[in-house]
């Protein structure tokens, strides 16, 4: 039986870098095609910064846009959670940075790792936090500078990921409108399959490990595609079961854009015709963590979600972790 909601979305924003990498392009830098890249991925083109620029930037200009959207002043805001795995620095953590830079000040801030999941799990822990410590006001952000670990001699990883930010202002619900159910999920025994082994304790940043190109994604793609329709799938049957509803009544399915078969594969499992599944992994590739704030806010701005809809979220990543939630818009 569905529960009432606590947390609701007020408003969103989301900026992605001008610079457009297209698969053309690519096939300049590594031994790939664009045709590969489309019929394996569905990714056409995505976005990139220039080297060295970092996430705070992107993340406040899409903080900022979602405070527009929202009504919400930035002294307003109780709590930050940025969802990221390439902040700006080791510390401090780019959520401070990001509260300095909107002038939130009256917020606390911390940045959350969980991969491609990270802003579904940064949206239940603010929510968390919101009914615990009694936050009226949270920014949740979404963001990533994927291309600062990325090896572009690498065509297994390189052709798939983008950058960009995205964020959504969470307040208390009207009862009707929020968050109705949320699912997260977690499987350190694959951690292996998709990680960067450099920068952290286990391979400080030597000169040594950088040449060995430590400080780059590494993934096992098929087995991490296989895993990611069990978990994707299996964590939205955990939200509609716990909300009492049927994918039928989803107005709007929202998965994680890393590849175009795993969205399509996700969506033929609950039979969600391809008009009710949003789409841009073909703009953006894989943005990570703010690969479902950005769609969120395409598809609210696009008038693809309206007011009163019904939306399924789905995500997936390293970790490996998953995470899921029923919205009413
Ligand atoms: O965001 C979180 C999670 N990440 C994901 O969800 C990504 C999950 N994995 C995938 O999306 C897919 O596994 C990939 C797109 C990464 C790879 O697609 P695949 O259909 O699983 O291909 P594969 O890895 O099995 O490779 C097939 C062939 C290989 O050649 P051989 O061994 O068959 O001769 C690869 O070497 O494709 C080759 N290949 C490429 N060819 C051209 C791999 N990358 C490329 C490339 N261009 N960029």
């Amino acid at each position: 039986m569905s529960k009432k909601p606590f947390t609701r979305i007020l408003g969103t924003g989301s900026a992605l870098p001008d610079k457009v990498l297209t698969n053309a392009e690519l096939e300049q830098i590594v031994e790939t095609t664009d045709q590969w890249i489309t019929e394996r991925t569905g990714i056409k083109e995505r976005r990139i910064v220039e080297p060295g620029t970092p996430l705070s930037g992107l993340a406040a200009k899409a903080a900022r846009k979602a405070l527009d959207d929202s009504g919400v002043s930035p002294e307003e805001i109780d709590l930050i959670i940025l969802g990221t795995v390439t902040g700006d620095m080791k510390f401090p953590a780019t959520a401070c940075l990001v509260q300095d830079l909107i002038g939130a000040k009256n917020a606390v801030a911390f940045d959350l790792s969980a991969a491609c999941s990270g802003f579904l799990y940064s949206l239940q822990v603010a929510s968390g936090l919101m009914i615990a410590s009694g936050y009226r006001k949270a920014l949740v952000i979404g963001g990533e500078i994927l291309t600062s670990m990325i090896n572009w001699k690498d065509r297994d990883t390189c052709v798939l990921f983008g950058d960009g930010a995205g964020a959504a202002v969470l307040g208390v619900s009207d009862g009707e409108r929020g968050l109705i159910h949320t699912h997260l999920g977690a499987d350190g025994a694959h951690s292996k399959l998709l990680y960067n082994p450099g920068c952290g304790s286990l391979n400080p940043p030597t000169v040594e490990n950088v040449q060995e190109n430590l400080h780059t994604i590494r993934m096992a793609g098929r087995e991490v595609f296989r895993h990611a329709v069990t978990a994707m799938s299996g964590a939205m049957q955990k939200v509609l079961d716990e909300a009492g509803i049927d994918a039928d009544d989803l107005d709007l399915l929202i998965p994680h854009q890393a590849n175009l078969r795993i969205i399509d594969a996700v969506a033929k499992r609950f039979s969600v015709p391809s008009e009710k599944v949003y789409v841009n992994v073909d703009r953006f590739g894989n943005t990570s963590a703010a690969s479902i704030p950005i769609a969120i806010d395409e598809a609210r701005k696009s008038g693809r979600i309206k007011e009163g809809d019904l939306v399924g979220l789905v995500t997936f990543g390293a970790g490996l972790t998953w995470a899921s939630a029923i919205v009413r818009f």
